[in-house]
């Protein structure tokens, strides 16, 4: 992968590059284009990277479709796949560790603590081998996103993080690799974390501003689905991740909810353009 790397850079072509942990949908093949777009060749990865799953998470079980993955890569027109052994990321005796202050512990990260830490190193040490002009990410996962944007910042990386749009199924479900595990009951209720954002986008369009009705709004849409469990639903500004009270510049209404044993992730950009809201699910 080094020397793919070193022979692009000596060559003058640019790299895109799309990091991923497999099980791909329609969602990490967005990235494909979008990486396509802007770049002269295209390096995806997959590694299911085990630190970034907490002992009592679902990384023995996490949906492996590597064959299947690999075609599709290939069909998209992505270059080359890089796809590590957990053994040659981590080698006996790792001991490094990038933290992201401040934007880690917050959300997603207070549920699941170390995991914004483990993401930070192993997008540093992926994309420290791979040495892209454009890394590729979705907002789907748009804490992890905003970690990695203070991350390329903060420590002067020379690749420029994209963030490209949510892809949903047409009931409105953001695509995940975890939406496999749910069965047909669990599926159909899912559709409530899509619902609940899209409650707060109408009411957005009608003048609400207040961020503790807009989240109580939600919350309280959450619990009509017996088969959903509230992690959490926020309100917070997109730059420090602190919850807010009223909607001013750009915001994001988070959510997090269990459906099942399947945990969930979905949000609704909010920016506000000379005094009127723009929402994007
Ligand atoms: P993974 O969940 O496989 O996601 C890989 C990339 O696809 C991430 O940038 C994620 O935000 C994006 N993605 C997932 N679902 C999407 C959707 N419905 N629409 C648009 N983009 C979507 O996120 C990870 O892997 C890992 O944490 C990783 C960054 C690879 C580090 O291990």
């Amino acid at each position: 992968m080094r020397q793919v790397a070193r022979q692009a850079r000596a060559e003058g072509r640019s790299t895109g590059f799309v990091p991923t942990m497999g099980a791909l949908h329609a969602g990490h093949l967005s990235l494909v284009r979008a990486a396509r777009a802007e770049s002269q060749q295209v390096i995806a990865s997959i590694f299911v990277n085990p630190t970034q799953f907490a002992p009592n998470e679902d990384f023995q079980k996490y949906p492996r479709t590597f064959e299947a993955d690999s075609k599709e890569l290939e069909d998209a027109g992505v270059d080359y796949l890089f796809a590590p052994e957990p053994a040659e990321m981590y080698p006996q005796g790792f001991r490094t560790w990038v933290n992201v202050e401040g934007l880690s512990e917050r959300l997603d990260g207070r549920s699941r603590p170390g995991h914004f830490r483990a993401v930070a190193t192993v997008v540093l040490k992926l994309l420290e081998i791979v040495q892209p002009q454009r890394a590729f990410f979705g907002r789907k996962d748009t804490q992890q996103a905003r970690i990695i944007r203070q991350m390329a910042r903060d420590l002067h990386l020379d690749s420029e993080i994209v963030v490209c749009p949510i892809i949903r199924e047409p009931d409105g479900l953001a695509m995940s690799s975890r939406n496999a595990y749910l069965n047909p009951k669990e599926r159909r209720a899912a559709t409530i974390l899509f619902r609940a954002l899209d409650g707060a986008r109408i009411s957005i369009a009608r003048g609400e501003r207040d961020a503790l009705r807009l989240t109580a709004a939600m919350r309280d849409m959450i619990s009509t689905e017996p088969l959903a469990e509230l992690d959490f639903a926020e309100l917070v500004d997109a730059e420090t991740l602190e919850a807010v009270t009223r909607l001013r510049g750009v915001c994001l209404a988070l959510l997090a909810v269990r459906i099942g044993t399947t945990r969930l992730v979905d949000n609704l950009l909010i920016e506000e353009r000379e005094g009127e809201f723009q929402t994007t699910l």
